[in-house]
């Protein structure tokens, strides 16, 4: 088994092989579009530290969304920028709130197209962190009540999937039984299981205005150096009833994405956040890097660790390039 009779050259030789040889394969189907959608009327504003993203108001979201479909991507996962923020956080459990208001208009115009929920406070307090704040710290099982609430109100909004990024202990179990007590059981939950406290979140806080107005989320969010906690967290999500669980970020962490992959049989999603994106995007601009093989195998690189499903911000341009990547 050994040269010159073993030449791993031979299959590298034309496209053609190495299309019928690639061990990965990406497609469409693994997408998920993360969006931006605020109250102001009449504007697609640019974040810019994301370029080519922007926040959508609601009037531009039924177009958007049909493009999206339109695309194949299956999905779309929904942050509100509130009107107004208040200590508790309260218009993120609002009928009348910015997401469920984004989710009915989204449904209206792409009915088939799955809506994701991002279920935290940190949109919507004056504080900007991902709970309810006592006495200076985030209380872990007070604020387990208010992410029910929040849960409830995206599902009733018409929400497929709630998605939990707070990283409170016992969340999936408390929003898995207020869905059933309301008799939405048919509604799921991606839990962001393995969130770690990361500085490629940056770029999101700026387009979400939600950086914590003090201190830090390190007393929530994971220690970058912890694998076996990782372990941990997903499997007590899985207990709770978590029915895809999710490793954030991505490209800092493709060791532990393909740690629970070996370990854990549920879909697993990955999300390569806002920091991903922007580093790839700063340095495409500047002629340093070629955007679209580097994120092709940016992409690659996710499911090859084991992703079932990626969260990207490069959803759109990707499944126009898809056709391409797959062919050639
Ligand atoms: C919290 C939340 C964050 C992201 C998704 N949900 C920010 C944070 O935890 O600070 C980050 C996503 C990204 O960086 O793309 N609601």
């Amino acid at each position: 088994m050994s040269f010159p009779s073993t030449r791993l050259r031979r299959m590298r030789r034309t496209p053609q092989l190495r299309r019928l040889t690639r061990e990965t394969d990406l497609s469409v189907a693994h997408l998920v579009f993360p969006l931006f959608v605020q109250a102001k009327r009449g504007a697609k504003d640019p974040i810019a530290s994301m370029p080519g993203q922007y926040r959508w108001s609601l009037d531009l979201l039924p177009t958007l969304a049909r493009e999206v479909e339109l695309l194949g991507i299956p999905a779309v996962m929904l942050f509100g920028l509130p009107e107004r923020k208040d200590e508790e956080g309260s218009e993120a459990y609002s009928s009348e709130g910015i997401v469920q208001k984004a989710v009915r208009t989204i449904k209206d115009a792409a009915p088939s197209l799955l809506v994701l929920t991002d279920t935290c406070l940190d949109e919507y307090t004056t504080h900007g962190h991902c709970g309810v704040v006592r006495d200076g710290q985030v209380d872990n099982d007070a604020t387990l009540e208010v992410l029910s609430l929040i849960a409830v109100s995206q599902a009733g909004a018409g929400a497929d999937m709630v998605a939990p990024s707070d990283m409170m202990d016992g969340r999936v179990q408390a929003i898995r039984q207020a869905l059933d007590c309301n008799g939405m059981t048919q509604v799921g939950i991606m839990a962001y299981s393995a969130k770690y406290a990361s500085a490629f979140f940056g770029p999101f806080r700026d387009a979400a205005d939600c950086a914590p107005q003090f201190g830090d989320r390190k007393s929530y969010q994971m220690d970058a150096g912890n694998r076996r906690e990782a372990m941990r967290e997903v499997a007590q999500d899985v207990a709770e009833g978590a029915d895809i669980i999710m490793v954030k970020p991505a490209l800092p962490y493709l060791d532990i994405i393909r740690e629970v992959r070996d370990a854990i049989d549920a879909p697993l999603a990955a999300y390569n956040v806002s920091g991903e994106y922007a580093m790839l995007k700063a340095a495409a601009r500047q002629g340093w890097l070629d955007e679209e093989s580097s994120v092709r195998e940016v992409l690659t690189s996710i499911r090859r660790a084991g992703a079932d499903i990626i969260l990207t911000y490069h959803a759109c341009e990707a499944a126009r390039w898809l056709h391409e990547w797959n062919h050639g």
